[in-house]
């Protein structure tokens, strides 16, 4: 298949016009959001949802998420209370993902009673919703198990060829996916982490709570999977002298180092970032890099479990899962 490439310099009514077009005959385009990329297809046409669990190789399972334009579509998809609809107008559009019991057939909704629904906060996304009459379900645009695509660059290595068109929008904002909670359970429930912080949503008024394990695994099913994981070994570490000591195990191999801090020690690769927000929002592209040069293992150090770094050590941990 022949990839359309679209440029920002289309300008947006005709990305907009042409991307709308392709998702009406069931075709399938990527797309940028203000945390990662996304791969989408018409929520309501089974061959088109059935082509990104093939392309990207997803477990039939994983549900994917709604993108929306507008809060009435929300309402019309979904139970909403005055209580949740102050929150969604809150945050949407912005990078937080909301489960609520769904108003629409099984069939869409992967089997579930509930519908987990995002509105993004990027001008490209939002115009070729609006030009639609139905939501657009994307999953985040990486092989199923591999680092999201942060970059234009990230999704033309592992899409071209494969999807009907690819918008280059350069470089995601957060680089982390949209944080997911939970609004069907008293307390709301934090299924991910991302790039809305648990302290964000408290300063609002919404509280969440970490869900128990197996509750996890049952109500949000892309849990169960290993995830975000580069080719390399990634192993988290606290402590420089957790880091010294398990360095140990991997002697003789290609070693790289990220983390906030430098540590005294050699490294085939080392990456420093400046600050917290940098960690999360070049994670993914760093992971990509590492594996481009053959690095066998990349040493984590863990950020505070704080503000995105929450986020951050959440990926880093299921990267870490062999
Ligand atoms: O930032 C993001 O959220 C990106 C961009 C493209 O919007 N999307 C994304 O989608 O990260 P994906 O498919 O990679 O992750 C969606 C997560 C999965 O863990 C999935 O299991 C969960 O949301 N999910 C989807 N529908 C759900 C539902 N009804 N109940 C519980 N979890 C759900
Ligand atoms: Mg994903």
């Amino acid at each position: 298949m022949e990839t359309l490439i679209l440029k920002l310099s289309s300008g947006l009514e005709y990305i907009a016009d042409i991307c709308a077009d392709v998702l009406i005959n069931s075709g399938i385009v990527i797309f940028p959001t203000e945390t990662v990329y996304g791969i989408g297809a018409h929520a309501f046409r089974k061959d088109a949802v059935e082509k990104i669990f093939k392309i990207k190789g997803r477990k039939r399972d994983n549900p994917l998420i709604f993108h929306v334009s507008n809060y009435d579509m929300i309402y019309s998809l979904a139970d909403v209370s005055g209580r949740v609809k102050k929150i969604i107008e809150e945050f949407m559009p912005g990078p937080l993902t909301v489960v609520l019991k769904s108003r629409i057939s099984k069939e869409f909704t992967f089997g579930l009673e509930t519908i987990a629904l995002r509105m993004p906060d990027n001008l490209v996304a939002l115009k070729i919703i609006e030009k639609l009459s139905f939501p657009v379900v994307a999953p985040s645009a990486n092989i199923s198990g591999s680092p999201s695509g942060t970059d234009f660059s990230h999704v033309f290595e592992d899409f071209n060829g494969k999807v009907d068109v690819i918008i280059n929008g350069g470089k995601t904002v957060f680089g982390i996916e949209s944080t997911v909670i939970d609004m069907t359970t008293e307390p709301f429930s934090l299924l991910r982490p991302g790039a809305v912080s648990k302290e964000e949503l408290e300063e609002k008024g919404v509280n969440v709570v970490f869900p128990e394990t197996e509750d996890l695994l049952k109500r949000s099913p892309g849990t169960r999977y290993r995830h975000y994981a580069p080719n390399a070994l990634v192993v988290p570490v606290n402590t420089e002298s957790e880091l010294h000591e398990k360095m140990k195990d991997y002697r003789g191999k290609k070693v790289a180092f990220i983390g906030l801090n430098p540590v005294k020690s050699i490294f085939f690769k080392e990456v420093i970032f400046h600050n917290v927000a940098e960690y999360g929002r070049l994670l993914y592209a760093t992971l990509r890099y590492l594996d481009a040069v053959s690095v066998d293992v990349i040493f984590a150090f863990l950020p505070e479990k704080t503000g995105i770094g929450l986020a951050i050590c959440d990926r880093l941990k299921r990267a870490s899962e062999r």
